[in-house]
């Protein structure tokens, strides 16, 4: 009879042990966009990489389109263990207590991708990334999504367009300061509301990428967009550093190996997404596109030029010269 209850003790307790053992580790990846995005994209790579390369061991489990958390929420989310990944726009960070990560919403501060990429590949954007561990996150990659353009239902060509027009932002200081230099009013809300509020005419314009214009059919409530490349829009992906640091070592190792394909992934494809969606765009008849000219050009980033001065004390003013300096030392 005793014999037989450690045999029944063993049988429960192996059976268990293997259990455990197969219960794979779920990673919960929330964001905001849509799936066909370089972001929803890259997440879905990331899933897909990483389930490969832990042989099954991880469980990525992907939430697009504010299903599971919106804007802030993901990242109270995320520092609360609700979520284990996210991939907040550098716009989103100043809840964080990290808001040096609105220095990629300076208007013109990038001439272009490659110059961005110096500092996000490079040793600047390496210690931003490091210190978010001290806010209790873990700082992974960096994904692009691309330049923005201004959108209203009026044509835009000149900065004085912009004036009186309610435009809605990201939650950030320098995109504030940003639409107040253009006489605009700034209203920060929450990107699965953007739509609702065009419609309804509680705000007139927007700012964004054309690939999150597009995939949330924007040109239904926009008439007009300007292809004005003002700013950037990209992404940190963060994790929660209590559980990516409880990972066995071998399997961190290994997700580190699948984020840093799915970041070559994301960077490779951002680009050609936002070509595409611009045609789309184009496509649908419903929105009209300006490309400005190069005085145009010249006239927005007057128009915007003093933005950067502004923001020196929100942002350190160090932070801003040394960005610089990487990008003209080239
Ligand atoms: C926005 O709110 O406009 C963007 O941050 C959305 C996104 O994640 O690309």
């Amino acid at each position: 009879m005793k014999l037989f209850a450690i045999l029944f003790t063993c049988m429960i307790t192996c059976s268990s042990l293997a259990y455990a053992q197969q219960e794979p580790i779920v990673i919960r990846f929330s964001h905001v966009v849509a799936s066909d995005t370089p972001k929803g994209k890259a997440a879905t790579r990331f899933q897909q990489l990483a389930e490969k390369a832990t042989h099954g061991r991880v469980r990525v489990q992907v939430y697009p389109n504010s299903q599971l958390y919106r804007d802030r929420e993901e990242l109270e989310a995320l520092q609360l263990g609700a979520v284990e990944m996210i991939a907040p726009s550098l716009s989103k960070f100043g809840p964080l207590g990290a808001r040096e990560f609105e220095v990629f919403d300076l208007p013109f501060l990038f001439p272009d991708e490659a110059a961005l990429h110096r500092i996000t590949n490079g040793p600047i954007g390496e210690g931003m990334l490091q210190r978010l561990r001290l806010k209790g996150v873990i700082g992974l990659a960096f994904w692009d999504n691309g330049f923005k353009s201004f959108s209203a239902n009026r044509p835009l060509l000149a900065p004085s367009d912009l004036s009186g027009l309610r435009m809605r932002i990201q939650p950030s200081r320098v995109l504030d300061a940003q639409m107040r230099a253009l006489g605009a009013q700034p209203m920060a809300m929450r990107f699965g509301e953007v739509y609702a509020a065009l419609e309804a005419g509680v705000v007139d314009g927007t700012e964004n990428p054309h690939s999150n214009f597009y995939t949330q059919n924007l040109q239904d409530v926009q008439s007009h967009l300007t292809v004005s490349n003002h700013g950037y829009l990209g992404y940190a992906v963060i994790v929660n550093r209590k559980f990516w640091e409880g990972l066995p070592a071998d399997v961190r190792q290994a997700l580190e190996a699948a984020m840093r394909q799915a970041t070559a992934y994301a960077n490779s494809i951002a680009q050609e997404e936002n070509d595409q969606a611009l045609q789309a765009i184009r496509d649908s008849g419903k929105t009209q596109i300006h490309v400005p000219t190069p005085t145009e050009r010249q006239a927005w980033r007057n128009a915007l030029a003093s933005v950067s001065v502004e923001m020196e004390d929100h942002i350190g003013a160090q932070l801003i010269a040394d960005i610089r300096r990487a990008i003209n030392n080239f």
